[in-house]
C-alpha cells in the first residue's frame, strides 16, 4: 500500500473553487448495499478526485474500512450524518485510480430494521466530486490567525524552519471537525503570516494514531537517515503510548516512517517527544512527558534510536492538577544581563490557571542531563504562566529557527470546550507566533517575555486611527474599529492611571455585546472579561474573567491588542505578560470605548491599524 499513499500525497489538490457534484453516468455512481442494521458497503467508482463524506457532528463514530482490490488499505472514523448533514469532509480518491475501491461501513446507531437504516442522511448524500470547497466563509474563521482548511485541529507540533520555509505539523483529523484520526496536518509560510496547507504528512498506522511530537533536522546524518534529514519523533497511539520516528528527505513533505519502531517505550502514558541537538556533547537531548506522573523525563542518544534516560523533573513541582503534556526545553539569554538560563515548557490539563489546558513554565539550568530549576527567595520553585488567557495551550517551539530565535505558537483553545466552539468546517486556530525571552523583574526572579513575532508588524494596513493622546474620565471615550473585514484589527494603545484607580477598556457590538479589560492600577494587574461577550452558552466553563500580572508600578502599561473575529491576544509592548482569549460575538466588534474609575487617566497615545494580508 506504500505506492498507494505516495500517489496521494502528491496528488490531493486543495480547491477553493466552487462547484457542484458532477454528472455521473451509471457505471459511474456510487452503488450502496445495506448489509444489516449497521452495516453497509459503498462501492465507489473510478471517477472524480473526491467522494464527499456528508458529516453530522452530533453523531457517534461509524467506522469506515478502505477496502482496494479486496484488501483492508485503512480504517477511518466518519460522523456520517443520521438526520440532517453539518458540512462534507473530503475522502481523496486519487491514490485509488483503476484500482477497485469499496468501503465497508458500520455505523453506531442502533437499528429495529435495515429499512430504518437506509434512511440516514448520509446515504443519500454521498457524492463524488473533482473539487472540494475550502473557502474562507464561515463568520468565526479567522482572517490572519492559521487554522486547518477543514477538519479538526488540536497541538502544534513537530515544527521545523528549513531553506527560508517555517514549518508547521498539526494534530488534525482530516475527517471531521472533531478529535479523531490524528494525522500531523502540515502547513507552510515564508513570513508567518501567509500559510499553505500541504498534504497531510503523518497518517494513523498500524501502530496508532499520530499524536504530538517534534522534528529536527540532522546536518550530519547521525539517525542514518541520510544527511540534512528531517527527523520527526511523535507517540503512536493505540493500546499504549508509544515512541516512533519517520523521516522525510523532500523538506518534510512526506515522510517514510521507521521500520524499527518504537524506538523508545515506558510502562505508563508517555507522550509528545521533544528532541533537540547538543553540539556540545554531540548527541540528541529528549524530552518526554510523563503523563500521569506529572514529570518530564530527559533521555540522551547518539543517534535517536536507542535513548538513555538521564534525569526527571516535576514530582510535587508546579502545578500538578492534571496530566503533563508538550514539554519543551531550550536555552536562552537573560534581557540586558548576557546571563544563560533553561527554560522547561510543560503544558498541562487540567489545572490550568484558569481551568481546564494552560502552559506553565520552569526557569533553571540544564547540565547536558539534568534540569534544575531556580527557587524564590524562600526556596520554593514558583509556578509561572506562559499566557494568562484561557485559550492558549500545547505551545512548543520551531526548531532550527533562523538568528538564534526562539519562536512559538500555540494552540488557541481550551480542552474544556475545543470541541463545542460554535465552529463547523474547521475547529481550532493557533494562536500569532510568538517570540519567548526572559527578563528580570521587581521580585529579582527571572520571567518568560512573549511577544509577537517582528514578522506580524506586516500585518498593519491603513492606521484608521492614530492619536497622541487624551484625556479620559468615568465618561467613555468612544473609538471605532475599522469597518472592513468585521472589524479585525491591532490597537495599540498607552495608558497612563497614574491618578486613578483603573482604566476600562470595552470592546463592544451593536448586539450590546462586550468584552471588558481592566486595568487595575494599584493592583498592578489587567483582567479580561468575556462573560458578556457573545455566545458563551456551549459550555459552562466558557464564560471567564481572566488576570495577568502587569508587571509594572509606575501606572503606565502600553497594551498591543489584536482583534480577529473569533479572539483577542493581549501583549504588554515588551511581551511582559500575555492573554489569549477566544470571543464568539453575534456581530463583530464595531468601537473600543475607555473610561477611567477613582480619578482622571491619561491615554498616551492610541493607534488602530486595520490588517491585510495577501
Ligand atoms: C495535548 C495532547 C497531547 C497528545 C495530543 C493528542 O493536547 O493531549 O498530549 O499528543 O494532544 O491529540
Amino acid at each position: 500500500m506504500k505506492k498507494l499513499s505516495k500517489t496521494a500525497i502528491s496528488a490531493i489538490a486543495i480547491t477553493a473553487a466552487l462547484s457542484g457534484p458532477m454528472q455521473l453516468n451509471a457505471a459511474e455512481e456510487v452503488k450502496i448495499e445495506h448489509l444489516g442494521t449497521r452495516n453497509t458497503l459503498v462501492r465507489v467508482p473510478d471517477a472524480g478526485k473526491y467522494l464527499l463524506l456528508p458529516v453530522q457532528d452530533s453523531n457517534d463514530d461509524a467506522k469506515i474500512n478502505v477496502l482496494v482490490d479486496g484488501k483492508l488499505d485503512k480504517t477511518i472514523n466518519v460522523r456520517l450524518a443520521k438526520s440532517k448533514v453539518d458540512y462534507y469532509v473530503p475522502f481523496d480518491l486519487t491514490p485509488y485510480k483503476g484500482h477497485d475501491l469499496v468501503l465497508t461501513v458500520v455505523t453506531s446507531q442502533d437499528r429495529s430494521s435495515v429499512r430504518e437504516a437506509k434512511d440516514d442522511a448520509c446515504w443519500s448524500n454521498l457524492t463524488i466530486s473533482d473539487t472540494f470547497d475550502t473557502a474562507n466563509r464561515e463568520k468565526y474563521r479567522p482572517l490572519f490567525h492559521h487554522t486547518p482548511l477543514w477538519g479538526w485541529m488540536n497541538d502544534p507540533n513537530g515544527m521545523f524552519y528549513k531553506d527560508g520555509v517555517w514549518h508547521l505539523y498539526f494534530q488534525h483529523n482530516p475527517y471531521g471537525s472533531k478529535w479523531q484520526n490524528l494525522s500531523w496536518g502540515h502547513s507552510t509560510s515564508t513570513d508567518l503570516i501567509n500559510w499553505e496547507q500541504q498534504p497531510e504528512a503523518l497518517e494513523p498506522d498500524g501502530l496508532g494514531m499520530i499524536f504530538s511530537g517534534s522534528s529536527a533536522v540532522d546536518r550530519t546524518g547521525s539517525a542514518g537517515f541520510g544527511k540534512d534529514a528531517v527527523v520527526a519523533m511523535y507517540t503512536s497511539a493505540a493500546e499504549s503510548q508509544i515512541q516512533s520516528l519517520a523521516w522525510s528527505d523532500d523538506n518534510g513533505a512526506t515522510f517514510t516512517t521507521y521500520p524499527g519502531n518504537p524506538v523508545l517505550t515506558l510502562e505508563s502514558e508517555a507522550r509528545d517527544p521533544n528532541m533537540f541537538r547538543d553540539e556540545k556533547n554531540n548527541r540528541w537531548v529528549l524530552t518526554l512527558a510523563h503523563a500521569l506522573e506529572h514529570e518530564m523525563l530527559i533521555f540522551t542518544s547518539p543517534d535517536m534510536k536507542t535513548w538513555t534516560l538521564e534525569s526527571a523533573f516535576g514530582k510535587g513541582i508546579g502545578a500538578q492538577g492534571g496530566v503533563w503534556e508538550c514539554p519543551d526545553l531550550f536555552e536562552l539569554t537573560v534581557d540586558g544581563s548576557g546571563e544563560k538560563k533553561w527554560v522547561l515548557l510543560c503544558n498541562l490539563n487540567p489545572g490550568g490557571i484558569f481551568g481546564g489546558s494552560a502552559t506553565q513554565y520552569f526557569v533553571g539550568d540544564f547540565d547536558g542531563k539534568t534540569f534544575t530549576a531556580d527557587t524564590d527567595a524562600e526556596g520554593n520553585i514558583p509556578t509561572k504562566w506562559l499566557d494568562f488567557g484561557k485559550d492558549h495551550y500545547a505551545a512548543v517551539s520551531w526548531s532550527d529557527a533562523p538568528d538564534n530565535r526562539r519562536t512559538l505558537i500555540g494552540w488557541m483553545s481550551n480542552w474544556q470546550y475545543a470541541a463545542e466552539v460554535p465552529t463547523l468546517q474547521f475547529r481550532s486556530a493557533n494562536t500569532l507566533p510568538r517570540e519567548i525571552g526572559l527578563f528580570k523583574a521587581g521580585d529579582g526572579q527571572i520571567y518568560a517575555s512573549y511577544s509577537p513575532s517582528p514578522e506580524l508588524l506586516a500585518l498593519r494596513d491603513r492606521a484608521v486611527t492614530k492619536s497622541r493622546g487624551f484625556n479620559i474620565g468615568s465618561k467613555p471615550r468612544r473609538i471605532a474599529l475599522p469597518s472592513e473585514n468585521d472589524g479585525v484589527c491591532e490597537i495599540v494603545i498607552t495608558l497612563n492611571g497614574q491618578k486613578a484607580d483603573s482604566i476600562d477598556l470595552e470592546l463592544q457590538n451593536e448586539a450590546g455585546e462586550k468584552v471588558v479589560m481592566t486595568y487595575n492600577v494599584s493592583g498592578n494587574s489587567l483582567s479580561f472579561d468575556r462573560r458578556n461577550s457573545g455566545v458563551t452558552d456551549f459550555s459552562h466553563d466558557f464564560p471567564a474573567v481572566t488576570t495577568a500580572p502587569t508587571f509594572n508600578s509606575d501606572g503606565k502599561l502600553c497594551l498591543r491588542i489584536f482583534i480577529d473575529r473569533s479572539s483577542i491576544e493581549v501583549f504588554e509592548s515588551d511581551g511582559k505578560f500575555a492573554m489569549t482569549n477566544l470571543v464568539f460575538p453575534t456581530k463583530p466588534y464595531s468601537s473600543l470605548s475607555v473610561s477611567a474609575k477613582g480619578g482622571k487617566a491619561r491615554v498616551d497615545g492610541i493607534e488602530v491599524y486595520s490588517i491585510k494580508v495577501k
